[in-house]
């Protein structure tokens, strides 16, 4: 049964209903008066300016990475605090997808890095200048193994070393802090002696190219290492004078810190050794060693809240032997996994694993795996779950 009003509320409903009406109609207005004074309408049709398209390349356009773009990159937020500005990228009417880059001097910066940014993996270092010169060849630069390509979904997508890298970014970004940054030891006793590599260069403090000292009573050959509290970079040279030309001083929030790649070092010592013998024996390629995981024990070196989900996983059969360039593949129900000293475990159904020049020098080699550069790798097969 339908309630019926008495006739005397109708007139007070009528009277509440512009009250509202009054009350929605002024604050409403006053906030949009407000809104809009403050606030210019976002003008949706116009492309962003720090695009760079390559016409008639099928690939995503790059993005020129400003200090903001990079805060928000996963992998290369470490970089976020660093002078940062754009480089130029050329392309070729001739060939749509072939471009090249370079990083001129900007404001006072005469030592910077080029670097490619991406959403699935941490950056790469492409160019270093110290004291505006190239410290391996000369700009522009091209990167090696870098290529348009489709992808197993059917987009097109920018290929490093065979995998996609996504959102791809390129900025330009100042290295004038390494003086400021924590004392490398040289650890003497053992044989390491350094020499200056950038003697003219006063924005770089502890670039060192090392050696060894023949020790008279060994007959074992020593090589010198960088050794941090939970990493050992050995880059396993051609000649026995070993440098890094990846180590970079980074400023963080308060202090500075030394970064090889994108793995963060503490108390660095650069001491000789000879190469251990387990190490010697399953090196594959100039890249070192690739450990084949066979046994959850040997996750003990790697952090454990990177390891902890795996540590009760079964550990399946590796079909697979290292070399320069091999694939992990698994049995059934299994899928590969590899561990790092500077990045997440990376597991795939199947990952593509090569030993490539580093493109900051000729005479660096690095591991990448699935498109990722990884430090002191190793891998195996695990149960799916
Ligand atoms: C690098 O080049 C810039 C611009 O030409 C110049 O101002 C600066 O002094 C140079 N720096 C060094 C260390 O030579
Ligand atoms: C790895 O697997 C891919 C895809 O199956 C294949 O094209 C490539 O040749 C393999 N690479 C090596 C080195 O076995």
């Amino acid at each position: 049964m339908p309630r019926n009003r008495p006739q005397g509320s109708n007139l007070r409903c009528i009277l509440i209903e512009i009250v509202v009406f009054v009350i929605t109609f002024v604050v409403g207005g006053s906030l949009a008066l407000y809104w809009c004074s403050e606030e210019k309408v976002e003008e949706h049709d116009v492309p962003p300016t720090n695009l760079v398209e390559l016409p008639d390349c099928q690939c995503p356009p790059f993005k020129l990475m400003d200090q903001d773009d990079i805060r928000k990159n996963t992998g290369g937020q470490y970089l976020r605090n660093l002078q940062t500005w754009d480089p130029m990228i050329e392309h070729n009417a001739e060939y749509p997808c072939w471009f090249n880059i370079e990083c001129r001097a900007g404001l006072g910066v005469s030592s910077y890095f080029t670097t490619l940014f991406r959403s699935n993996g941490n950056p790469i270092y492409i160019n270093r200048v110290v004291s505006n010169r190239s410290i391996f060849t000369y700009q522009p630069r091209e990167i090696g193994d870098f290529k348009c390509a489709q992808h197993t979904d059917g987009s097109y997508q920018w290929h490093f070393h065979n995998y996609p890298v996504t959102d791809v970014g390129f900025a330009c970004q100042a290295d004038v802090d390494s003086c400021h940054c924590p004392y490398v030891k040289i650890d003497d006793q053992s044989g390491a002696r350094v020499q200056e590599r950038f003697p003219g260069a006063l924005d770089q403090c502890y670039l060192y190219t090392a050696r060894c000292d023949v020790h008279e009573f060994s007959s074992e050959d020593h090589f010198p290492f960088l050794s941090s509290e939970d990493t050992i970079i050995n880059n396993l040279a051609v000649s026995h004078n070993i440098f890094y030309d990846d180590l970079i001083c980074i400023k963080e929030d308060t202090v500075f810190n030394w970064y090889y790649s994108n793995k963060k070092l503490e108390d660095v010592i650069i001491k000789c050794g000879s190469i251990e013998e387990e190490l010697e024996k399953s090196k594959v390629c100039q890249c070192g060693a690739f450990p084949v995981i066979n046994k959850v024990e040997m996750l003990a070196k790697y952090k454990y809240y990177q390891t902890r989900r795996y540590i009760s996983a079964n550990v399946g059969k590796n079909s697979w032997t290292p070399s320069c360039k091999f694939n992990i593949t698994c049995e059934e129900g299994f899928k590969g996994v590899v561990f790092s000293d500077n990045y997440d475990p990376i597991e795939f159904s199947e990952i593509y694993v090569t030993c490539t020049f580093n493109p900051l020098s000729n005479d660096l080699h690095m591991w990448i795996v699935n498109s990722v550069r990884v430090i002191n790798p190793a891998g195996g097969c695990f149960k799916k779950r």
